[in-house]
């Protein structure tokens, strides 16, 4: 399977692709990482790789839709299976998003539906959760919002502050990224109308990861 990584910031997640990736039994090749910004620390990362990669900056474009239409184009002409949205910190227009529902997933540091958007460290433990997590979710128009394929949870300790919080999880997403993109590759699961598919029957709930593997 062909994946495209989008990615605006430190690329750890997409590190945890590359080096799936170079496994034997990879399922899925990163033909192109791309970012909105051009000193991003994850375009390094997949230079390093031999990945291709493309930075746009949105200063150089008279709006979003110009700026996702352009990124789009190109994202298309390396014909991906699955795009990829590895802490790719932007809203996208839903028109230019539309044609790449099903085929494209985010991973976003909280357990969906709690938490959309940003400081979901520092959110969860304002509200006193017991557990905190991550989800794998495939993308729509709503921020945050799209149907949730996977979830990793860990639990909130006395005394765990945003940071701690963020660097015990970090190496999880890093699992659950991975181990989705894998099922993806695999096309054991999909989006069908508004639910997740898993080898055919639709998910009473999002896969759980336990080691390195997902299960129902
Ligand atoms: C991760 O916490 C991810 O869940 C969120 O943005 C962060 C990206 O980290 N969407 P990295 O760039 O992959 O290191």
């Amino acid at each position: 399977m062909r994946v495209v990584v989008l990615a605006s910031g430190r690329g750890s997640n997409l590190g945890a692709l590359i080096a799936a990736q170079r496994e034997p039994d990879a399922r899925f090749e990163i033909v192109l990482v791309a970012g909105d910004k051009p000193e991003a620390q994850a375009l390094r990362i997949a230079e390093g790789a031999g990945i291709a990669t493309i930075a746009l900056d949105p200063r150089g474009y008279a709006d979003r839709t110009s700026f996702d239409a352009d990124l789009f184009a190109r994202v298309a002409a390396n014909a991906p299976d699955l795009v990829v949205l590895a802490g790719f910190m932007r809203i996208l227009d839903p028109g230019v998003l539309a044609p790449w529902v099903g085929r494209m997933i985010n991973i976003h540091p909280s357990l969906l539906p709690k938490y959309r958007g940003l400081k979901t460290h520092a959110r969860a433990i304002e509200a006193g959760d017991a557990v905190h997590g991550a989800s794998v979710h495939f993308v729509t128009p709503e921020l945050d919002g799209g149907p949730v394929i996977a979830q990793v949870g860990m639990t909130i300790e006395a005394g765990d502050t945003p940071a701690t919080l963020a660097a015990r999880l970090l190496p999880l997403e890093h699992r659950l990224l991975v181990a989705t993109v894998d099922l993806v590759a695999e096309r054991r699961v999909l989006l069908d109308g508004d639910g997740v598919r898993l080898d055919g029957a639709p998910l009473s709930g999002p896969l759980r990861l336990t080691g390195r593997t997902l299960a129902a």
